[in-house]
C-alpha cells in the first residue's frame, strides 16, 4: 500500500450529501484519533526512506481533497497555505515537484498545529462544498476516493508509527492495551478446489441485479482501479491451507536453520539475508532462554505461538514455503479460494481488523468446516504473484492515473486484509502489493499446493 488508488474503477455516489458528510466526519475523525496518543515528537519522526512522519500522512491525506476537490471543483476556495502543494504531494508528477520522500522527517516545519489547522481548514471547505453544490459525478467520484485514500494512509500511519516506536531502545508502548484472552488455533488443514476457469477481479455491484453490495453480490460498490477488469483466470487443481502459518510454525523453520540454508531462497532474497543480516521476522528478539518476544503496539511482549507470522517479506515468505515442501497461492488462487468458501464478507472471529481492537495478529480458533480461517483479516497474505495489470486495465487520464499503474513493476501482490485495516476498507478483490524485500507492513502468508487430497 505505498501507493494510491484511481478513480478508474470508481462506482458510486454518495445517496445522499448529508450521509456523505457523516462518513466523511467519521473517517477524517478515525485518522486523528489514531494520532492522538502520539506526541508531536512522535509525530515528527521518519524511521526509514519508506516510513513517514504521521504529521506528514495528516497533513498529505488532507492536501489529497484540495488538490483534487477543492482548488479544481470548489468556487472561491481559499487555499490554506501555497507552499503546501510542494510539501505534500506524494509522487503525482503531474501535479507538480515535491519534495523528496525520504525526507519528509526533515520537515519541522510547519508544526503539528499548523498541520491541524489545515486539516480544520480543509474539513469545513468540504462540509461547505458539499452542503453547497449538487455534486457532479465526478466530484462524487473523487470524494469518495480521496475517503479511501484518508483510509490507506490510515494503516500506513499504523505501519510507520510501529516502525517508528520500534526504533526507540525503550520500546515504547503506542498503547498498553492487551488482549484478556488468547485462544490457541488449529492442525493446519487443506482446502481443495478443482481446476478450471475462474471469474476474478472487481466486477460491477448489483450483477445479480437485485441492487449493489448484496449478500449475494459479495462485492463492494467502490474498487481502486488495479482490482479490475473482472476476467477469466484458469488454474489447475490446488488446495490451499485452512490458516495462515504460525509463530510457531515460522519458529521451526529458524531453528532448522532456515536464515542459514541457501537452498530455500530466491537469489535476490537470499543476497538479502545476507547483507541485512536477518535471522527472523522484523521485530523479533531472541531472549537468553531462547525464547522469543515481538516489538507490537504495547510494547516488548512474548510471541503468541498460534498467531499467524507478520512483518516477514516475501522473501521469507516463499524461502519457509520452500522448506515446508509447499507452495504460495497465487492470487487468482487465493481469490478464488476466498470467494467459492464465502470469505468475501468474513466477518467476526475470522476477521480482526482494525475493529477489533487487538491491533495484532491473532490465533485462528477451531477450524471451520466451510471455509478456510484468516483471509480477511490478521494478516495481509504473500502471493507468489507478482504486480502486473490484469488483461484490459487502462490507467485513467491525468494526475489520478498515476495512481496505480505506474508502480506495476518488481512489486509482488498481497491479498486479504490486517489487524490494522480499517472498517469498510477490506475487499476481496483487493490487491495490495509490496517490494519482495519490505516488511514493515503487516504481512504474513498462508501455503498453497498443487496436490489435492
Ligand atoms: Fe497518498
Amino acid at each position: 500500500m505505498p501507493t494510491e488508488p484511481s478513480i478508474h474503477a470508481q462506482k458510486p455516489r454518495p445517496s445522499d450529501n448529508g450521509n456523505y458528510m457523516d462518513r466523511f466526519a467519521e473517517i477524517r475523525g478515525q485518522s486523528e484519533a489514531l494520532a492522538a496518543g502520539l506526541s508531536a515528537e512522535d509525530q515528527q519522526v521518519q524511521s526509514m526512506p519508506d516510513v513517514s512522519p504521521t504529521k506528514w500522512h495528516l497533513a498529505h491525506v488532507t492536501w489529497f481533497f484540495e488538490t483534487f476537490i477543492l482548488k479544481p471543483h470548489a468556487p472561491g476556495y481559499s487555499e490554506f497555505d501555497p507552499d503546501f502543494n510542494y510539501l505534500f504531494n506524494s509522487y503525482y508528477e503531474a501535479v507538480g515537484p515535491r519534495h523528496a520522500r525520504p525526507d519528509r522527517g526533515l520537515l519541522t516545519r510547519p508544526a503539528l498545529d499548523r498541520v491541524l489547522a489545515y486539516r480544520a481548514h480543509v474539513d469545513a471547505a468540504i462540509s461547505e462544498f458539499v452542503a453547497a453544490e449538487d455534486l457532479t459525478d465526478e466530484v462524487a467520484a473523487l470524494l469518495e476516493l480521496g475517503l479511501h485514500h484518508e483510509q490507506q494512509h490510515q494503516e500506513l500511519i499504523l505501519m510507520d508509527i510501529k516502525h517508528v516506536l520500534s526504533c526507540n531502545p525503550l520500546a515504547p508502548a503506542y498503547r498498553r492495551k492487551e488482549p484478556a484472552g488468547v485462544r490457541d488455533t488449529h492442525t493446519l488443514d487443506w482446502f481443495d478446489v478443482p481446476g478450471g476457469t475462474y471469474r476474478i477481479g472487481h466486477h460491477a455491484a448489483d450483477a445479480d441485479g437485485d441492487g449493489p453490495d448484496s449478500a449475494e453480490d459479495g462485492e463492494s460498490a467502490f474498487a481502486f482501479d488495479n482490482e479490475g477488469p473482472a476476467h477469466e483466470a484458469l488454474v489447475g487443481d490446488f488446495s490451499i491451507a485452512s490458516r495462515a502459518v504460525t509463530n510457531a510454525e515460522y519458529r521451526e523453520f529458524i531453528e532448522d536453520a532456515g536464515y542459514a540454508r541457501a537452498e530455500f531462497w530466491h537469489a535476490d532474497g537470499w543476497a538479502v539475508v545476507r547483507e541485512q543480516n536477518w535471522t527472523a521476522p522484523l521485530y523479533w528478539q531472541e531472549n537468553a532462554d531462547g525464547s522469543w518476544d515481538e516489538f507490537t503496539f504495547a510494547g516488548m511482549c512474548p510471541i503468541y505461538p498460534d498467531a499467524p507470522v507478520g512483518h516477514v517479506s516475501f522473501y521469507e515468505a516463499a524461502a519457509y514455503a520452500a522448506w515446508a515442501g509447499k507452495r504460495l497461492p497465487t492470487e487468482a488462487e487465493w481469490e478464488i479460494a476466498a470467494r467459492r468458501f464465502g470469505c468475501a464478507n468474513d466477518s467476526g472471529s475470522d476477521a480482526n481488523r482494525l475493529e477489533s481492537g487487538f491491533l495484532r495478529p491473532m490465533p485462528a480458533g477451531a477450524a471451520r468446516a466451510d471455509r478456510p480461517s484468516q483471509m480477511m483479516g490478521d494478516v495481509w497474505e504473500w502471493t507468489q504473484s507478482a504486480y502486473a495489470p490484469y488483461p484490459g486495465f487502462a490507467a485513467a487520464a491525468g494526475a489520478v492515473g498515476e495512481y496505480n499503474g505506474k508502480f506495476m513493476v518488481n512489486q509482488m501482490v498481497l491479498r486479504g486484509a490486517s489487524c490494522a485495516t480499517p472498517p469498510g476498507h477490506a475487499r476481496v478483490s483487493y490487491r495490495n502489493f509490496f517490494y519482495p524485500h519490505q516488511r514493515w507492513a503487516f504481512s504474513g502468508f498462508r501455503l498453497a499446493d498443487s496436490v489435492t487430497a
